[in-house]
């Protein structure tokens, strides 16, 4: 694949709730909540929507890659959570940023590898010298799609979005690594309102999960995926700078280190400030580094996602900057 990242941005709502917020409807508490997943707040979606999140963080995005919007030839949106089903997300973005040339499309529940997917579709597109500038976006309202009564799920997910500017280079020349598990699927549900039919038990309209069961999927699928990557593109562990993981959970990104033999440092975690916010947990953390300067030029990185479906899967991808 030879595309590569040159700019970055993200947004996240300025509201936020906190794990006391969150006790104070649920039979839970902050202890609790810390110890299983390491989040303590999560930034929660008033006014903005998925749109308008996507639309600011492409927008911030293409100002770090120093790029104008009619220079984009395609806009891909990750997300499992749009306000809009039609026209696509991606389409909104493109009128608020003006990017009047680019082809947008939505890559939909690909849920938490949203953003690996649609980096790789990407990826091809510019390698396959379809097109020469891309931007990609994770943007998520889970809010919208979070069972406020069940304790077992609404203490994980946030909101946000995070976006990438991507263009043909040949020397970022890495192959992917990702995998669909669809007889699986059903550790983690969210029904659609075309579901089509009127015997659905409203919570079913809601995100459900089967915790242990997603628990146990991540900390072995994740660190078979990223072996398989280095695998596939002849790395070694001590060529990667960082991995970027989704950020589920802080247990699952310390098993998955663990598993690699890879110190914990190599993975660097803000899961504790937004909760899980899905396909655009990896591109909100991506933007956080590079703008705390925490990424050098030629570091090797791997991103690597995993969620509902069961779907997983790795990239790895040299970072070039803005
Ligand atoms: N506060 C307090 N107690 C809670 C609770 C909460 N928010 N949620 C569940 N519990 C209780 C359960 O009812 C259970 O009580 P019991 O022993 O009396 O039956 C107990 O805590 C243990 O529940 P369990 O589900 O085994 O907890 P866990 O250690 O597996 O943690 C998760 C639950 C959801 C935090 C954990 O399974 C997890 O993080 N899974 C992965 C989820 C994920 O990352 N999903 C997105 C992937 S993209």
């Amino acid at each position: 694949m030879a595309g590569i990242i040159c700019g970055t941005g993200a947004y996240v709502p300025s509201y936020t709730m906190d794990n006391d917020d969150i006790a104070k409807f649920v039979d839970t508490s902050d202890a609790w909540i810390r110890e299983r997943t390491g989040v303590a707040r999560r930034h929660i979606a008033r006014q903005e929507t998925t749109v308008s999140m996507a639309s600011e963080a492409g927008k911030r995005a293409l100002e770090n890659a120093g790029i104008r919007a009619e220079e984009i030839d395609l806009i891909l949106v990750a997300t499992i959570s749009s306000d809009v089903v039609l026209p696509c997300t991606a389409c909104e973005v493109q009128k608020e940023l003006g990017a009047v040339y680019a082809t947008c499309f939505d890559i939909g529940g690909a849920a938490c590898t949203g953003f690996v997917l649609a980096y790789n579709t990407a990826a091809a597109y510019l390698t396959g010298g379809i097109y020469r500038t891309a931007l990609v976006i994770g943007s998520e309202s889970l809010s919208n799609l979070t069972n406020w009564k069940d304790r077992g799920t609404c203490i994980l997910f946030g909101d946000g979005a995070g976006a990438a500017v991507m263009r043909a280079d040949e020397r970022n020349r890495y192959l992917p690594v990702t995998h669909s598990e669809g007889v699986k699927g059903a550790a983690l549900t969210c029904k659609s309102r075309c579901c089509g039919t009127k015997e659905v038990p409203e919570e079913a309209y809601f995100i459900q999960m089967d915790g242990q069961a997603v628990f146990k999927f991540a900390v072995r699928r994740v660190p078979e995926v990223i072996r398989e990557v280095l695998e596939k593109n002849r790395l070694v562990p001590e060529d990667i700078g960082l991995y970027i993981l989704h950020q589920a959970n802080r247990r699952i990104v310390d098993a998955v280190a663990k598993r690699l033999n890879e110190p914990i440092e190599k993975f660097p975690m803000n899961l504790e400030e937004y909760g899980n916010t899905s396909s655009a947990s990896i591109p909100i953390l991506l933007d956080e580094l590079n703008r705390a300067g925490k990424l050098k030029q030629g570091q090797k990185l791997v991103l690597a996602g995993f969620g509902a479906g069961l779907t997983w899967g790795a990239a790895v991808t040299e970072w070039k900057g803005s």
